[in-house]
């Protein structure tokens, strides 16, 4: 019996990068996924093809993360084509790094919309699913820049913060109900996000990692599919680092 079977996970952000590794994972452990992301494309489609030959369904959504309206129709419509939602990743995030002195407004309000205010929306949009299941895990994905602050991240920091006082307030609100929620925070993860940072700034990151080496989106989808599942059913209200100890 695979650890997922028959369980229903929504993943925001997922075309590519840890979203989509944390779909694999989660499908590759039986469970069906819907995901979302801001257009349906190539990588949708291959995506689905994937889970398909997992042997699971899967099917993508073409849906802004930060958009209220757009969450309330994408989660009706998933409910209605997966008839349920018991895991909810809250994947999609972006950056627009900057020093505070240069940051503009446009790119504060960008990064907490879609990093933050995204959390907001399919949590209490997926909550009612989930209550009357009376069971849910739900899966924020923060940062390790949101526990230790980063220069240059003002904006990012802020949101993955917030992410984590969500996180940690819901589990309190929602807890009675027998759904958990926790936030996970990757380290240095190897995906399209990190490709854009210059060489020697990557380097410098990754000999300051005690386990020497960046994460994979398999190493983040891995902790997801441990709480996502019962072997986490009394972890709830956590922040877990997936960083290879380079924040203690
Ligand atoms: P990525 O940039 O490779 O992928 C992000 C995905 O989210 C893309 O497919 C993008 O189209 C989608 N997306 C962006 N805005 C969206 C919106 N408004 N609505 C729906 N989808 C949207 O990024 P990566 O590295 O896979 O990051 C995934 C998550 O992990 C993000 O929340 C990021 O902040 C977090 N993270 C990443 C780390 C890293 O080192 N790569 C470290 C810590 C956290």
């Amino acid at each position: 019996m695979k650890l997922l079977e028959g369980k229903v996970a929504l993943v925001t952000g997922a075309n590519r990068g840890i979203g989509r590794a944390i779909a694999l994972g989660l499908g590759s452990e039986g469970a069906n996924v819907a995901f979302t992301d801001l257009a349906i494309d190539d990588n949708t489609k291959s995506l689905e093809a994937e889970l398909s030959g997992l042997g699971v369904k899967g099917k993508g959504y073409a849906s802004n993360a930060a958009n209220y309206e757009e969450t309330e129709k994408v989660v009706a419509d998933v409910v209605e084509d997966f008839g349920t939602v018991d895991v909810l990743v809250n994947n999609a995030g972006i950056t627009k790094d900057t020093l505070l002195m240069r940051m503009t407004e446009e790119q504060w309000d960008a990064v907490i919309n879609v990093n933050l205010k995204s959390v907001f929306n399919f949590t209490k949009i997926v909550q009612p699913v989930m209550l009357k299941a009376r069971s849910g895990s739900i899966i924020n994905i923060s940062s390790v820049v949101g526990v230790a602050g980063n220069a240059g991240q003002g904006n990012y920091s802020a949101s993955k913060a917030g992410i984590i006082g969500f996180t940690k307030s819901i589990a309190k609100e929602v807890g009675s109900r027998n759904i958990r929620v926790n936030a996970l925070a990757p380290g240095f993860i190897m995906t399209e996000m990190t490709d854009k940072l210059p060489e020697d700034v990557k380097e410098t990151w990754i000999k300051t990692i005690p386990l020497r080496r960046g994460g994979t989106p398999e190493d983040v989808a891995n902790t997801c599919i441990f709480l996502a599942s019962d072997l986490s059913s009394y972890v709830s209200g956590q922040v877990i680092n997936v960083c290879g100890a380079m924040q203690t």
